[in-house]
């Protein structure tokens, strides 16, 4: 007999052929007897989950964070703690792009992480970007479709993404990162990530603190021309996916060190902006980086589909000694990504694979499709008086919350004395890029609006810039005038 594996069909029975169809005669009609081309055709048709709505085309590996650094008087997150390590996942994405699109049109790029920690699992997910477009989750919805294809002809416009913009100023100082060097990074091992949002921190004795991450890579910031990318996009759209993966595979396994900026819980109310608002940084003087560890991306995923393709991260994941913020954004996220899950992937995704939380699970949670692990719940309903388990055990849960009293409202963000719009990323441009940075910030904007942006839009994208910068509105006004 054979040594080589042989072909069963999915319930383990080997086949009789992989290449003929069951006939009447080598001519003859096609037999609904042949189960197996049945099973094969049926299969194939079921292969897809649909992509993610936003981020769907992406790359991830698995790996490890390491504390270095004490911070256990901030939080009392297990994974945190000084000595610990943590094995976690990874996934980097594109965001308005479709499954097949080229890994280096200009777009945020996605960062998310998942920590496999003792207290369950911890979701990072966040960008490349240390702020965002919008600040309302009300906006969301709106701003992608304004960024991903017109429902006339299927085509990705300008003139929506411009149009959006301009009528939605609190995008300046993400549009301004879109439109620099950090729009199109060298690779996914060659860019920062950052949570984006403030989150809680709780440490052991029950103060709190707001805290926003900062993962900065160990190989550097680097970035792609538009020229650069534009050619890449037509040779390899595959680029950073096989850039993440040769590199693991070739033992050369990327880092990154984690930083927290810390704010004192007291000082929010009268920090002189909103430090809840997406929009904005916090500038390093008044809050310094500090270091908490490192994390290595050292093993690529078997199959991509099951590890990458049906990863889930939620915001909502967080464990104890971290817990949200009032930043209104994350408040919204928090429901939407276990929505989409049970609608992507279906209702027992958190038991797949990338998902499984490799602490205990003690949920209540039970059937649905696709369920395999049993109920470890003594009894299927709490409380009960069969053991089951209790969410008062002491030791666990947080005060992740803070005092609010008001009545309902539909408003902006009451105004700190230095918030606006145009402030930050007006610093951006003056202070944090150089020349050379700032010539191709106007040429990658230049070139941007020249391509089917309407006259009216076209105005109101001048004007936005030039409440950003003067100078630098007048000088993208000079470059799409062609002078
Ligand atoms: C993916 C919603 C804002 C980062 C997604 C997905 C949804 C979504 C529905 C698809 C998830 C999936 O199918 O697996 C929202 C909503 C937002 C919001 C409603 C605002 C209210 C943000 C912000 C960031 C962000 C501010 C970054 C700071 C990501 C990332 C992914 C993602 C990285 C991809 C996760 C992965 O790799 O699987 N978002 N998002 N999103 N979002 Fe958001």
């Amino acid at each position: 007999m054979s040594t080589q594996p042989y072909t069963t069909n999915n319930a383990g029975v080997p086949v009789e052929s992989d290449e003929h169809s069951l006939t009447v005669g080598s001519d003859g009609p096609i037999l609904l007897q042949d189960h197996y081309l049945i099973e094969k055709m049926a299969q194939f048709n079921r292969e897809r989950v649909p992509e993610r709505v936003v981020h769907a085309k992406g790359s991830g590996a698995y790996g490890t964070f390491e504390v270095t650094n004490d911070v256990s008087q901030f939080t009392r997150a297990d994974l945190f703690q000084p000595g610990r390590r943590t094995e976690m996942l990874a996934r980097f994405s594109t965001v308005a792009g479709e499954q097949g699109s080229p890994d280096t049109w200009r777009d945020p790029r996605g960062f998310a992480l998942k920590f496999y920690t003792e207290h369950g699992n911890y979701d990072l997910v966040g960008n490349n970007t240390p702020v965002f477009f919008v600040r309302d989750p009300m906006k969301f919805q709106d701003f992608i479709r304004s960024q991903k294809r017109r429902p006339d002809n299927g085509l990705r416009d300008h003139d929506m993404q411009w149009d959006f913009w301009t009528l939605s100023p609190e995008s300046a100082h993400m549009v301004t990162w879109l439109m620099g060097d950090r729009g199109i990074p060298k690779s996914y091992r060659h860019m920062n990530g950052y949570s984006s949002h403030t989150y809680m921190w709780i440490n052991g004795g029950g103060t709190r603190f707001w805290v926003k991450y900062h993962i900065k890579t160990d190989q550097g910031v680097e970035y792609l021309t538009q020229a650069e990318a534009d050619d890449l996009a037509g040779r390899d759209a595959d680029v950073h996916r096989r850039d993440l993966f040769d590199a693991i595979r070739a033992g050369n396994a990327p880092s990154w060190t984690v930083k927290v900026q810390v704010m004192p819980f007291e000082d929010a109310p009268d920090y002189r902006f909103n430090p809840f608002d997406l929009t904005k940084v916090w500038p390093h003087g008044d809050y310094p980086l500090i270091e908490v560890g490192r994390m290595t991306l050292n093993r690529n995923p078997d199959d991509y589909f099951i590890h990458i393709e049906q990863a889930a991260f939620e915001p909502s994941n967080m464990v104890p000694g971290i817990g949200p913020s009032p930043d209104k954004m994350l408040l919204g996220r928090l429901f939407s990504y276990p929505d989409t899950h049970r609608y992507r992937i279906g209702p027992n995704y958190a038991q797949l694979p990338p998902n499984r939380a490799r602490s205990q699970v003690n949920s209540y949670a039970k059937d649905g499709p696709m369920r395999y692990e049993p109920s470890r719940a003594g009894a299927p309903y709490a409380p009960n008086s069969y053991g089951g388990p209790s969410a008062a055990v002491e030791g666990f849960g947080d005060p992740a919350g803070w005092r609010t009293a008001g009545e309902m409202v539909r408003e902006a963000y009451a105004l700190h004395r230095e918030d606006d719009d145009w402030g930050q990323a007006g610093t951006q441009v003056r202070q944090v890029l150089d020349d050379a940075a700032r010539e191709r910030l106007v040429s990658n904007i230049a070139g941007h609006l020249k391509d089917g942006v309407s006259k009216p839009v076209l105005e109101r994208a001048l004007q936005y810039w030039r409440n950003v910068d003067k100078g630098i509105g007048d000088r993208v006004a000079a470059a799409v005038n062609g002078r």
